[in-house]
This record gives C-alpha cells, structure tokens and sequence, in this order.
C-alpha cells in the first residue's frame, strides 16, 4: 500500500464517486472531508468501503470531550480508517476522543490530530489571543497530542522534519503535494511528494493535481513512479 491519500474534495456523491471508480484502491486511499460528508452522508463512506477503499475521514472534530468522544465512535463504527480532531481543543478532549476509539473491537481508526490550520499566520493567530509564532504552536500542539497518546499530526512537509525528531513515533501526514511543474492552486507552500516523504511525512494527501488532471489516471501514475521506491510501504 502506497502512502497516498487521495482528497475526494467534490460537492456531491456522484462525482465523488465517478472519481473514485477511476482509482485504483490498491494504489492510494481516499480522503472525504466536511463538503462531501455534509452533502452525502455516512452512505458515501460506505460505498467508497464497498469498492474496496480505506477512508481518512476529515471532519476535524473540536468540542467538548464528551461530544467528540461521540463523533470518533461513530466514525469508528463506520469503520474508517483514519480520523481527525483539533488539537487545540485541549488534553481533556484529546484523551477522550482515544478512549472512545480503543473500545472499538477490531483494528480501529487511527487518530490524527490537526495542529494549526496553515490559513492562520502569525497575525491571524494573534487575533485569536495565540502570540506564539505558528511554528512553535505547532510543535506544542503536536506535543499535547503526543501526550494524549494520538497516533499522528496533519502537518505541512517542513514541519515533519521537525516533529519526527520530537517524536519519531508519531505519524506526519501531509498535505500541500504537488509533482514538480504542477500547478500551486491556493496552496501556499508546496512540495514534491519525493521530497515530502524525505522530509519525513508517513502519508500524502494529495486532490487536484489528480482528480482536477485531464487524465486522473496518468496523473496518479506520474505521481506514483515519482515517489520510487518509497511509495511501497
Ligand atoms: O487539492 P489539494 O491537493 O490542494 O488538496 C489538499 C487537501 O488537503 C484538501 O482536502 C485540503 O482541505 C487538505 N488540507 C490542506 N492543508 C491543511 C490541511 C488539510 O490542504 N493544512
């Protein structure tokens, strides 16, 4: 299984789906975040399941423990393979959101943690009462997950590097990939998914620069043969 995640980032069920039955599900996972699962539902889920795909579910939970401890048992009951909550809702809600996945009977999802979200600047965080500079509010946040026995961050391809040597353990999963030559979009920071899995990330997520390609398929390929030997794990 490659370290791919595809973002299936469409605004209804049928062309989500139309994208996925394009992919191969031995070759990547899919991602269905808050656009997707507000219009279709846990039955999008299911169905990406059916065809074989293993899903990160990107709802990004933060609310009080007991609300989200609520939230990641039903994703895990929806059996997912990856969930998401905000770190900075705090080590109460962190700790409860695990508890709520560990009584899961099988292999449950694993859970991520979202540090800061990297449309806040330093201005935009200073707004918010934060005057740390957002690499350091990373880095603490990602610790308080750490803490709170989480199995990894979404982070950008630079902070990974930095992470992993904190905490080696804890899975970078990354986000801003473009193959050398493609196109930024709204992306600020970008890398090279060789150079991302470099820079220490364990998973990329990567969405237009396949399901936006004229051809998806030749784009994932491209992407895949781009990655080497590294895209097998
Ligand atoms: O199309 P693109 O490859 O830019 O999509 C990246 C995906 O990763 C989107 O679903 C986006 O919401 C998500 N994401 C991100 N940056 C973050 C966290 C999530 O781009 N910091």
């Amino acid at each position: 299984m490659t370290p791919l995640i595809v973002a299936l980032d469409f605004p209804d069920a049928q062309a989500a789906l139309r994208m996925a039955d394009r992919l191969d599900a031995r070759q990547c996972r899919v991602k269905v975040g808050k656009e997707l699962f507000t219009r279709a539902g846990p039955a999008i889920v299911e169905s990406l399941q059916q065809r074989g795909f293993q899903v990160f579910l990107d709802l990004k939970f933060h609310d009080i423990p007991a609300t989200v401890a609520g939230a990641c048992r039903a994703a895990a009951d929806l059996g997912v393979w990856m969930v998401n909550v905000h770190a900075s809702g705090g080590r109460a809600m962190l700790e409860a959101a695990r508890d709520a996945i560990d009584v899961k009977i099988g292999t449950p999802p694993l859970l991520i943690a979202v540090t800061v979200l990297t449309s806040l600047n330093a201005s935009g965080l200073a707004e918010i009462g934060c005057t740390a500079n957002p690499t350091a509010q990373v880095i603490r946040l990602a610790g308080l997950a750490a803490d709170a026995g989480l199995d990894g961050v979404v982070c950008s391809a630079q902070e990974a590097t930095e992470l992993r040597q904190h905490w080696p353990t804890l899975l970078r999963v990354t986000p801003g990939i473009r193959p050398a030559g493609a196109t930024a979009d709204d992306q600020r920071r970008i890398v090279t998914p060789s150079a991302a899995l470099a820079q220490g990330a364990d998973y990329l997520v990567v969405g237009r620069p396949i399901t936006a390609a004229a051809d998806p398929d030749a784009a994932m390929a491209a992407l895949i043969a781009e990655m080497g030997p590294a895209s097998v794990r």
